[in-house]
């Protein structure tokens, strides 16, 4: 796909509409993770120097078409204005009179937030007349938000079909990294997909399956296709359900040459909790008591040489309850692993979604990544291979 880049773009002067993600983590009414402020940093001070007027649009939680006030945007601004070194301005509505009021006020270099876009119901419902209304305060859209680009809303996408629309700096960013990690990579490309369940992750697997060369599973989900292979999995979670889908998944990969890496070993223990005792089993070796809660030594050491002979990784998803030591250990090692090999030049290393970059950052080598996204969601729709309306509003 091509998109028009800023670099493309008559700035001075004109008023930029920047739709940006700040649905960041709060705690006590502060942002308690700025990853993506600093992300949309490049795109506004790329405008800035530029002499555009920059109006940010963002959402954030799920307002619901309603004025929520716990959701209001308005302690992002502070927070945005540190992170800039600037001062960044607060409209109390993203459309008609505190809206433009807020745009007219700017000088060329200016910046304003303009309050939570999801206030009104036109914008998931994509409605035209909601993002003309919008648009009324620009004279050019940039979309900035990979991660919100898996929804098709005003913001997202109606405005791309309005006015003059161009493609972020972090969406650029993102864009690019994703092509190289699946899109057109260097072989041998690899995959890593944990978390717990199959069933909200079936789609990834059998898109991954066509695409990649190696794909290690691990998390809950190695469980279930565990089980379907008929080892004893305990008292672990486990979607038994799923294990005539987990053996079709296997087949597909056999068919598409796909080489699937289950684990070899794994660590159990009687209680999920901080410190419990843990035991590393064999396949079959776990009593009716015990949960699977972690990768075994010798699967992380496959995945590692797996890694080093690879040329490019993608990651989604832990290998084990990375959130209670020492059920980190087997994310930990291994995302160490690849982050080493990244760092050295021999690895194109890949990751998203939201609890892969908090495993990343426990294992202290997220900056180690060739790229960490900031998506969670729209991660694992493009990792779906589904096409992602905000991104697709963009192409020429
Ligand atoms: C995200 O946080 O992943 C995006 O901002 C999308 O949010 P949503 O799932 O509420 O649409």
């Amino acid at each position: 796909m091509k998109f028009k880049t800023l670099d493309e773009a008559d700035l001075s002067g004109k008023r930029a509409l920047v739709r940006v993600d700040f649905n960041v983590p709060m705690a006590d009414g502060e942002v308690s993770d700025d990853t993506r402020l600093r992300a949309a940093i490049p795109t506004i001070e790329k405008l800035r120097q530029g002499g555009a007027r920059v109006v940010l649009i963002a959402h954030f939680d799920r307002p619901k078409g309603k004025r929520v006030p716990e959701m209001s945007l308005a302690p992002i601004a502070p927070a945005l204005a540190k992170v800039l070194g600037a001062t960044v301005a607060f409209a109390d509505d993203c459309v008609g009179e505190p809206a433009r009021a807020a745009v007219e006020a700017l000088k060329p270099g200016d910046v304003v937030l303009l309050e939570n876009v999801r206030y009104h119901p036109g914008e998931e419902a994509n409605d035209p007349e909601f993002a003309r209304a919008l648009a009324a305060n620009g004279d050019l859209y940039v979309n900035d938000a990979f991660s919100a680009a898996h929804r098709a809303h005003a913001s997202t996408e109606g405005l791309a079909h309005i006015l003059p629309a161009y493609a972020g700096e972090q969406m650029r960013l993102e864009l690019d990294a994703l092509n190289k990690a699946l899109g057109d990579p260097q072989r041998p490309v690899m995959g890593i997909v944990g978390g717990s369940k199959v069933s909200s992750k079936l789609d990834l697997l059998r898109n991954l399956v066509t695409k990649l060369d190696k794909l290690a599973i691990g998390g809950g989900m190695a469980n279930t296709f565990l089980y379907a292979q008929g080892h004893d999995v305990g008292a672990s979670y486990c979607e038994k359900e799923m294990a005539e889908t987990a053996r079709e998944i296997i087949r597909l990969a056999g068919q598409n040459n796909c080489k699937l890496f289950l684990p070899l070993d794994i660590v159990v223990a009687e209680k999920m909790a901080p410190g419990a005792p843990a035991r590393v089993r064999g396949l079959g070796e776990v009593d009716d008591d015990e949960r699977i809660l972690d990768a075994g030594p010798e699967t992380v050491e496959r995945l590692g040489r797996a890694m080093a002979n690879s040329r490019t990784l993608i990651w989604n998803g832990p290998l084990g309850v990375f959130e209670i030591p020492p059920f980190d250990k087997g994310t930990v090692e291994a995302a160490r692993l690849a982050g080493n090999l990244a760092k050295s030049g021999k690895l194109v290393a890949v990751a998203g979604g939201g609890d892969t970059v908090a495993a990343l950052h426990h294992a202290g080598c997220a900056e180690d990544f060739t790229f960490v996204s900031t998506a969670g969601g729209a991660f694992l729709e493009w990792m779906e291979g589904k096409t992602l309306p905000g991104v697709a509003a963009l192409a020429q």
